[in-house]
């Protein structure tokens, strides 16, 4: 079992994928890896999810895993389609109990203090923060840092290019998630070393 820790400091980056054709599943994940981004989150917001996860997961380097996790339910299916990580927008003790009797290492969101102590219980002190920007961003942060000396965190909401450093610079933060390395219309004409140049860029991130 892949440790979370470990998960989060292969890369400055995780990208959020949502893939809407699972034909395209596979040439975006050699796109991401080509460009150093290994640890991928694939979203389970289409109905091609699944076939998708499926798919990433024959690609040589690739670390797949299941964003948007909401149940134990969504963790089986997605580990029974290859998926080695799950990362879900918030955190339930059913989830976590779930992911443990799954042996499936789990990113859960968090938004506040009272998140991060329920998540702690149930074992969890690697997290996302999630949605970083509009639950307070780098203040929120560096404030969360004071009380949760053990807590290390995934920033994911609202990061891009622009302000990705600035949540990487901070020593609770061990990497950033984010949608904007998979474009939509990137992925849907097909311009696979557009998205390497992204991953490339995103990769070379100071951690
Ligand atoms: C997520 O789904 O985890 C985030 O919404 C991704 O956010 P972004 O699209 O702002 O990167």
């Amino acid at each position: 079992m892949i440790d979370v820790r470990e998960l989060m400091t292969t890369g400055p980056v995780i990208p959020v994928i949502v893939v809407d054709d699972p034909s395209s599943a596979k040439p975006l994940a050699e796109a991401l890896v080509a460009g150093g981004i290994r640890v991928l989150e694939v979203t389970l917001r289409t109905p091609a999810a699944i076939d998708a996860i499926r798919a990433m997961s024959d690609v040589e380097g690739a670390i797949v895993g299941v964003g948007t996790a909401l149940d134990g339910d969504d963790l089986a299916r997605a580990q029974d389609a290859g998926a080695t990580f799950a990362v879900s927008p918030g955190y339930t003790e059913a989830l976590g109990k779930s992911a443990q009797k799954l042996s499936m290492p789990l990113l859960p969101g968090i938004a506040n203090s009272a998140d991060i102590m329920r998540a702690r219980d149930g074992g969890f002190t690697a997290v996302k923060f999630f949605p970083a920007m509009q639950a307070g961003g780098v203040p929120m942060l560096k404030a969360l840092g004071g009380p949760f000396v053990d807590t290390v965190f995934c920033p994911t909401g609202g990061i891009s290019t622009s302000n990705a450093a600035e949540f990487l610079a901070l020593p609770n933060v061990l990497c950033v998630g984010g949608s904007w390395l998979c474009p939509k219309d990137l992925v849907s004409k097909g311009a696979w070393s557009d998205i390497t140049a992204l991953a490339k860029d995103a990769s070379a991130l100071a951690t």
